[in-house]
């Protein structure tokens, strides 16, 4: 039931290793996470369905495929998750984007959601929650939690980074909710963040630090 993939591609891998530096700038840090994104969405769609179509060719009719079953939406976890959201949506145009803005109290760590805005056809869609960091998943469990009341039954989580006490937390929550990721570190320090990870991503990504 619960599924954890690590993402180990060595572009995937390369470009992490920069994005941990804290050498990098803000407009490195930003272009990596978008390509990170973009690999990402790769990964976590391998697995879609496809059915056989005929088209004509301009020499001959062939049958071949296209996608077939439920069409996507990411759902970045504002403000970090949208990090990912222009390279996902390069590889899925199409895809709809559902926006979920929660923050985390410093002092319970606890998730606040102060704004949630989805397609009206949520519910009928692959829904792939998009948070860079899984630190305590309290965001991630928030976010799914508030999806799920909203109808959606097939869900994805794409991260960057986990932490192993982030997923132990969102899979009790939500076991049939794969997880991508990129690494899994080794820790969570006192205040929830990832050890050795890369710092506050939203702040790394938007030069708020
Ligand atoms: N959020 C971040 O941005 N970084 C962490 O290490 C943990 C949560």
């Amino acid at each position: 039931m619960r599924q954890v993939h690590v993402v180990r591609h060595p572009l995937v891998q390369h470009k992490l290793s920069l994005m941990r530096s804290a050498e990098r700038s803000t407009q490195g840090f930003r272009r990596l996470l978008n390509e990170i994104g973009m690999l990402l969405a790769y990964e976590v769609t391998r697995d879609l369905p496809l059915e056989e179509v005929e088209i004509d060719t301009p020499l001959a009719r062939m049958k071949t495929p296209l996608l077939s079953g439920k069409k996507l939406v990411f759902a970045p976890i504002l403000r970090a998750g949208m990090g990912f959201v222009d390279g996902m949506l390069d590889l899925v145009p199409s895809a709809r984007i559902a926006h979920i803005g929660l923050y985390r109290d410093p002092k319970t760590l606890q998730a606040v959601e102060y704004y949630f805005k989805a397609p009206p056809d949520v519910a009928e869609r692959l829904v792939v929650v998009l948070d860079p960091m899984l630190a305590t998943a309290n965001s991630a469990v928030a976010a799914v939690d508030r999806l799920k009341e909203r109808g959606c039954r097939e869900l994805r989580l794409v991260c960057l980074l986990a932490a192993p006490e982030g997923i132990e937390r969102f899979h009790g929550a939500h076991p049939e909710v794969p997880v991508w990721t990129a690494a899994i570190d080794s820790h969570l320090d006192s205040h929830g963040y990832i050890v050795p990870g890369l710092g506050d991503a939203g702040d790394r990504m938007f030069g708020t630090r």
